[in-house]
């Protein structure tokens, strides 16, 4: 048990309020983040292989290669998890084990097949659900070869045929599907390096992006339609990312734009024409010309529509928005501006007060402040803008500052991690909040991450995981950390 001092017990958080019925606490990972193992058992590489071999690309110059080695280690891993009373873990299947040359028409990788089957398995036996992601940004790095990855049409039937061989494979053991992680995150990276090296013609670094969202976006319908027809027993959905901020100037009709831009851009991009209108935000239809961004026909937009079974988001915090400072229609009329086409400012300080929205996070991770004050007025938010019956709040977590400096030696420092668990308790109770005072259908929430793992750019330095991983040590031991604990606890006198 960890030491009573420094944060609320978690039994003291709204000890009278309980989570509803069949509620799924989870933990987060995704294959290339923890897995390694990269060329093992027929994997092929994915654009994160590539990318993490480009010097300078990582920050601290590290490969998820062998990472955490999770690929050999899931059946410890989940032990480790149950123990926690842990009842849920989000993950991912990466196409590259499935497909290692990503193509339809290229050889199923049975080995990869085999190895998900026995992860799913391992899960089921030790009471936790397993809920899978389809595509965590590891395109396989043949496709980006072949014809430029999601900046090609031609993605759209392999990603379909990728996600009817793992439907298929795993259809009654999985209940809980998402086709694609983040797609906005996904997609702004498509447009620059390394992804960039392999544009098919007519593609440039302003259109990438949004030639990527609308293929992406066909190959999700595509892949639900399948799903549908092929009467895969579950639900499916994807997991959006950021929030629905406030205006920084609360009276300033600039700053009210700029919230609606932001949102267009980051959430409505995906989520109205899947939820709500079958068609992109008119901000986007107004800021970006059919050469940036391609327009739907009405077939395409009968298929998007409705091509979820719930609304689901990674939401980690909560911004003030404003106008740069040159004024939106400048900015958007300027497609020089380096604030262009968005046209929105994020401000993490009180206007009025000059007060941070909350405690900073690792100097890594600059977006990430703690707000859980805004939880329940953003879950309004996206219960109103993008109706569904049910919402999973599929990631959040923290990095603890400057943990990616501390030695091995310092571990009983590491694993004090305080500012990780406010985080997660106080994230907790404002969600418990916004089911029960305000109705808000969440069924399910997921701690991001089950261990520290290869965070995208920031490399093994900024660390997320809920369990320390000794990295200096050939066995790669984890070690959990007082987050892990609180977590336990939270969720042991809340269910
Ligand atoms: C992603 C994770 C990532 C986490 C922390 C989410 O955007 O889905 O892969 O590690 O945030 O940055």
């Amino acid at each position: 048990m960890f030491p009573s001092f420094f944060a609320v017990a978690p039994k003291d958080i709204l000890p009278d309020l309980k989570y509803p019925e069949g509620f799924i606490f989870g933990v987060d990972s995704a294959a290339y983040q923890v897995e390694g193992a990269v060329m093992e058992e027929g994997k092929g590489p994915s654009i994160w292989d590539l990318a993490s071999r480009q010097p300078g690309f990582i920050t601290d110059n590290t490969t998820a290669d062998v990472v955490d080695l999770h690929y050999y280690l899931y059946k410890e891993d989940v032990a480790r998890i149950a123990a926690l009373g842990v009842n849920g873990h989000s993950f991912s299947v990466s196409w590259a084990r499935i497909f290692p040359f990503g193509a339809a028409d290229s050889p199923v990788n049975q080995a990869g097949l085999d190895h998900y089957a026995d992860v799913i398995a391992t899960h089921l036996e030790a009471n936790i659900t397993p809920v899978v992601t389809l595509f965590h940004w590891d395109t396989p790095l043949a496709l980006n070869l072949y014809y430029g990855g999601f900046a090609s049409p031609n993605i759209i039937d392999d990603f379909i045929h990728y996600a009817k061989t793992v439907f298929t494979a795993y259809n009654g053991s999985v209940h809980t599907w998402y086709t694609f992680n983040e797609p906005q995150v996904f997609c702004a990276q498509v447009g620059g390096a390394p992804f960039n090296a392999t544009f098919p013609p007519g593609i440039d670094s302003t259109n990438a992006q949004f030639h990527c969202s609308y293929y992406l976006l066909k190959a999700h319908a595509g892949a639900v339609k399948a799903f549908r027809e092929m009467n895969i027993t579950g639900e499916i959905a994807f997991k959006n990312s950021d929030y629905v901020g406030m205006p920084w100037r609360a009276n300033n009709t600039e700053d009210i734009e700029a919230v609606e831009r932001t949102v267009a851009f980051n959430i409505g991009v995906f989520s109205d024409p899947i939820y709500t209108t079958g068609d992109w935000p008119q901000i986007l239809k107004d800021t970006l010309s059919p050469d940036i961004l391609p327009r739907f026909t009405e077939e395409d937009s009968k298929d998007l529509l409705g091509s979820a079974d719930f609304f689901a988001i990674d939401a980690y915090r909560t911004y003030w928005n404003a106008a740069p400072p040159e004024g939106i229609s400048a900015c958007v009329n300027n497609s020089s501006d380096p604030l262009w086409p968005g046209c929105f400012v994020e401000v993490m300080f009180d206007f009025n007060t000059g007060w941070a929205s909350g405690p900073a996070a690792d100097p890594l991770t600059p977006w990430l402040q703690a707000t859980p004050q805004f939880l329940r007025p953003s879950f309004k938010q996206y219960h109103q803008r993008w109706p569904a019956p049910k919402i999973y709040y599929s990631e959040f977590g923290f990095t603890e500052p400057f943990a990616g400096v501390r030695t091995p030696q310092e571990l009983f420092q590491i694993t004090e991690d305080v500012e990780r668990t406010t985080y997660f308790m106080t994230y907790l109770g404002e969600l418990l909040l916004s089911i029960q005072e305000d109705g808000i259908p969440v069924v399910g929430a997921f701690a991001w991450a089950i261990m520290d793992n290869a965070e995208w750019n920031s490399g093994l330095s900024a660390r997320f995981g809920i369990q320390y991983v000794n990295y200096s040590s050939p066995t790669l031991e984890r070690t959990y950390k007082r987050s892990a604990f609180a977590l336990s606890d939270f969720f042991q006198t809340h269910l």
